[in-house]
This record gives structure tokens, sequence and C-alpha cells, in this order.
């Protein structure tokens, strides 16, 4: 007898993790410490002191369920991000937030919207509840905002927008996000991830939760896996008003996030030295990695910050400010570091060639044989 299950379950290809060293090692013969893992977008720094201490402290109480309900990480979540503990929903990662909008909210006959080349979950998310995916046509690598908004229909009850996206590493200003989300109907909930927040530079941070006031359709993403280094533990968090985090809450499991993930979780928050460290260190890292996986022959998705900028006289001050921080300009108003943008068009300041792969269709870039970047065939998603 053949097991019953929708069709739509079936259609699922299941997601492909990044494989542990220890697997890598054993199937390749190789020393584990000399192997390092760039799939899945991990804090090089590991674990914070503070939270391994934090952790060590909570396994007493392990024999007893967590809070379900996260009192006490709500409670510094609430503080840091000024909002009511009812607008937070806490997740087994930031993955579970994206899972528990698209649990809430989707159904077979209705549609989720997202961008081509954005995180791979949202694909997920949207098929396991047998909902219709409205992918639309990335541009540069990145949403295209108003593709996106006229790409609503109407049975789509969800939009989700990776800001900074993996694996493009685009990034969406402000403004432009602010204009999408006026022109949403209201109905349509807006999960803007952001994942990878505390990575940006100062002057491209801005403070998205100002928003949530004035839209009660859209939930915040964010997660204590990158910057914060607690990958492993998973915790993540949804900021959004009380009736999306009360559906939200409705379909989460119970014990979603355990005694110790929240300890560690209310420690990493207050830990900014820690924070600070993953940020430089990201910082020196996003060019450097680039020309040296380049310089290795590997094939990879875009490493940098893409900046679209908005209105023309606002982008002529972004890009004087970026080339006094050592930016380089490419075509098209995107904002590229230095050390990755190699060539052509920085070749007369004695950069090396732009890569090409910018615009390439498939949207990958890959180091050709004689060391520079070009467009290459698209290769599997990172997590
Ligand atoms: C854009 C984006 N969103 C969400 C996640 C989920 O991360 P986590 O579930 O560890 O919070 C990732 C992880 O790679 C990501 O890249």
């Amino acid at each position: 007898m053949s097991i019953q299950a929708p069709e739509y379950v079936r259609r699922i290809a299941p997601y492909q993790a990044g494989k542990p060293i220890s697997e890598l090692a054993r199937e390749y013969g190789l020393q584990p410490e000399r192997i390092v893992k760039l799939a899945s977008n991990e804090n090089p720094l590991g674990i914070a002191p503070s939270a391994r201490e934090a952790m060590i402290g909570a396994i007493a109480d392990l024999g007893r369920y967590p809070d379900s309900n996260g009192f006490e990480l709500k409670a510094a979540l609430s503080r840091r991000y000024a909002v009511p503990p009812e607008w937070i929903t806490l997740g087994n990662g930031s993955n579970d937030i994206l899972e528990l909008a698209a649990h809430a909210l989707l159904q077979p006959g209705a549609s989720a919207v997202y961008s081509q080349y954005s995180f791979a979950v949202y694909a997920l998310a949207t098929q396991e509840t047998g909902a219709r995916a409205i992918v639309v046509p990335a541009r540069e690598l990145g949403h295209d905002l108003d593709a996106m908004r006229a790409a609503i229909a109407a049975d789509t009850r969800l939009v989700f927008i990776a800001n900074p996206n993996n694996p493009t590493g685009t990034f969406l200003p402000a403004d432009a996000i602010a204009a999408f989300l006026a022109a949403v109907p209201r109905d349509v909930v807006v999960v803007l991830d952001e994942a990878y927040n505390e990575y940006l530079e100062p002057s491209l941070r801005f403070d998205s939760t100002r928003w949530l006031r004035d839209h009660p359709n859209l939930v915040i993403s964010r997660t204590f896996s990158k910057a914060y280094g607690l990958a492993g533990l998973r915790v993540g968090f949804g900021l959004a008003q009380a009736e999306l985090t009360d559906l939200m809450n409705r379909v989460r499991q119970p014990f979603n996030v355990s005694a110790v993930a929240q300890a560690a979780a209310i420690a990493a928050l207050d830990d900014a030295d820690f924070l600070q460290r993953s940020y430089e260190l990201n910082r020196q890292g996003t060019g450097a990695a680039a020309v040296r996986v380049c310089a290795d022959g590997l094939r990879v998705r875009a490493l940098a910050w893409q900046l679209r900028a908005g209105a023309r006289r606002r982008r002529r001050r972004r890009l004087r400010g970026a080339a006094a921080r050592g930016h380089h300009r490419a075509s098209g108003g995107q904002l590229w570091p230095a050390a990755v943008a190699a060539g052509d068009g920085g070749a007369a300041r004695g950069e090396r060639s732009l890569p090409r792969g910018v615009r390439a269709r498939d949207g990958t870039l890959r180091c050709n044989r004689h060391r520079r970047w070009s467009s290459g065939s698209r290769s599997s998603a990172s997590d």
C-alpha cells in the first residue's frame, strides 16, 4: 500500500544543507581543522564566552521543558527593540519564523511572492502548505520590488523579502522598502527577513522596526545564528503587531526554543563587544574571502553587498561616501567592496576587473583560469 501524501508534498525537493565538516573530512580523507565551511554563513568566531557561560548555567534545569512563552528572552527583546512582548514570536532559528508565517497564512488556493535568487527556504515554506509560488525575476541578482508589487495576485497572502539577501548579497535601502510597504495591500503580509542585519555597515543600517506600528501586515524576522554566533542552538525571532503574532503562535510548536538556547540568546543580546568583533571580522573577510576563493579557482555566488541607490542625488552622495570608504562603483549604481570589484571600470584606479557575472542570466559568478571573475552556470543555493 502506498502512503497517501499530498502531491505538493511529494513535489518538494528536500533542502540541501552544507555538509558537516566531520562528514566532508571522512569522505575526502581531509584534516577537519583544514576545512573552512562557507555554505551556511556561520560566525567564524563561534559562540561568545558570555553565551557559553549562560548555556552551562541553564544545563542544571534541563530535566524540565523550556518556558514555552520565552518570558525572559521576550522581555530582553522587548527592551532592545521597544516593542511589547505580545509582538514577539520566538523561533527555532529564524527559519522557524518564515515557516510559521507560511503555515499561519498560506493554504492551497493561496499564493506567496518572492524573488528569484532569494533565500531557498521561501520556496520550501510555500510549497509545504500547498500554496502557489509566484517567483519574480531578479533585477541585477536582487529583488525587483516594483515587479514584486505588480506580481501580487488576488490570492496572494504573503511576500518574502531578504535584506540583505542570501545567496546574492543584494541590499535594499530603507526608502525602497518603505515605498513597497506603502504600496502593498493591507491584507498581504510582508516578511522582511533581516538575518544579516547586524553585519551591515553603519551607513547602510536603518531601523525597520519603526514600520511595525504603521503596518499590521509586517513581520520582521531576525536571528541569533549569524552575527551572534549561535547557529547550532537554533534561535531566532519575529516582530509583528499582536494580531499577526497571535496567528503565528497558533501554529508554533509549544516548546520550539530550548531552555539552553533562550539563556544563550539573552546573554548574546547583551554582549555588545562580541557583536562588534563579529561585525569587524566580517568586514575584513568580505573582500578578502572573495579574492582568495577566486584565486583557488572555485565557483561561487557573489560575495559582496550590492547597493541599489534610490534617488539620483542620494545615490551620488552615497557613492562619493562609498568611494571614500574604499568601495568601487559598478554600472547600475550598485556598490561592491573594492576587494571584490576586480577590474574593468576600476582598472584606472589600479583595481582588477569587475565581476562580469553581475549580469549573468543564471546569476552566478565564477573565477576563470586567469583568476578573474566571470559569469558561470548556476550553483546550488547556500543555506
Ligand atoms: C536570508 C536568511 N534568512 C534566514 C536564515 C535562517 O537562519 P536561521 O534559521 O539559522 O535563523 C538564513 C540562513 O542561512 C538566511 O540566509
